[in-house]
């Protein structure tokens, strides 16, 4: 069976990490998100062909994987251009030609625990036109929501609606038959300007055609936020992904951690759950609970919780829960 990730996001809402790459290469514990994303398709789906669907910043994705020899598997991109028509439907319908079977769609924002190699099995074993995960979520409405009977077929569906019928929500991993795309052709874009794969999906019901859920448990986290990122990098940082690659020298480092080459880390207190991208430089500092971005530099600064962004400047401070965007220069407090 195909893969296909949707990347083609701006990533607005991770602003301003995402003013010069694409959030789907935010680092997790050492790794990309999207680096991660493809690695569990390819070791718990048994995926081994890629197809990428990328737009804003995409050259630095393409340039990341390549055709993905490195990983073992075949990767090949489709570009969504911004001037083209916005939403996961439009994405998905940019794939067609390249499509001949069922095939898995995930949002490459998405990271999975739940072993999603049963919901291929469904798709399979119950000859469905298309197959959700779905999860129980507490605030519906900023999801897409589907209403369910009690053999986990779906009666409708509907994108972020103001009044829920249910609170099962649609978690962004999908297994399609091809006839997906006769569903997706006749659209209209709904209220937020976008093609949804919600709206196709529910005509896909209207056609008689059997959707199935599946509600197979394990945490999914999706990178939204900025503290999603301390979220995501907290939870991944432990005793397997603690790594220090850089250069340490008089310094206390309390695991788990992960600090990439070419970093040099100098009479300072790092961790727990820091990630330190390549190429930065701390020097009597304290850092707990962060993210630190390529090329910055950190002198005496205090920090929790926080991410400085790439090629950033930061000298004498002490600060919880602060954003420093790419670029930033920042000397004793002032910016
Ligand atoms: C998208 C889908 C929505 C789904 C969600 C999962 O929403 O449209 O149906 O529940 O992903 O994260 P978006 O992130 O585009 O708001």
């Amino acid at each position: 069976m195909k893969g296909v990730v949707l990347a083609a996001g701006h990533g607005s809402r991770l602003l301003p990490f995402t003013s010069f790459r694409p959030k789907h290469l935010l680092p997790v514990a050492g790794k990309p998100i999207l680096h991660r994303s493809i690695e569990y398709m390819r070791d718990m789906l048994d995926i081994d062909d890629i197809i990428i669907v990328v737009g804003y910043q995409r050259n630095a994705i393409i340039d990341y994987f390549k055709n993905g020899e490195d990983l073992g598997i075949n990767i090949s991109y489709v570009i969504q251009h911004t001037n083209q028509a916005h939403g996961l439907a439009a994405a998905v319908n940019l794939i067609e030609d390249k499509i001949s079977n069922d095939f898995v769609v995930l949002l490459g924002d998405n990271l999975f625990s739940a072993n999603l190699k049963k919901v291929i099995d469904l798709h399979t074993s119950s000859n469905a036109a298309a197959t959700l995960h779905i999860e129980e979520h507490e605030n519906p409405q900023r999801f897409g929501v589907v209403e369910i009977d009690e053999n986990d077929n779906v009666i409708s569906l509907e994108e972020k609606p103001k009044n829920p019928k249910s609170n099962y929500v649609i978690s962004g991993f999908y297994v399609f038959s091809p006839i997906i795309f006769q569903m997706i052709s006749g659209l209209q874009p709904s209220a937020r300007g976008e093609y949804e794969l919600t709206d196709a999906i529910q005509r896909l019901v209207d056609n008689n055609y059997k959707v199935k859920v599946s509600k197979i448990n394990g945490w999914r986290l999706d990178i939204g936020y900025p503290e999603d990122l301390l979220a995501v990098n907290k939870h991944y940082l432990n005793e397997k992904t603690h790594k220090i690659l850089g250069n340490i020298k008089n310094s206390n480092i309390v695991p788990p951690v992960y600090i990439a080459e070419d970093c040099e880390i100098n009479s300072s207190t790092i961790g727990p759950y820091v990630m330190i991208e390549k190429g930065v430089k701390v020097e009597n500092s304290e850092i707990k609970n962060s993210v630190i971005l390529e090329n910055s530099k950190l002198e005496r600064v205090f920090i929790s919780d926080s991410v400085v962004g790439t090629n950033s400047e930061v000298i004498g401070l002490k600060a919880h829960s602060l954003k420093v965007g790419d670029y930033s220069f920042i000397r004793n407090g002032v910016i």
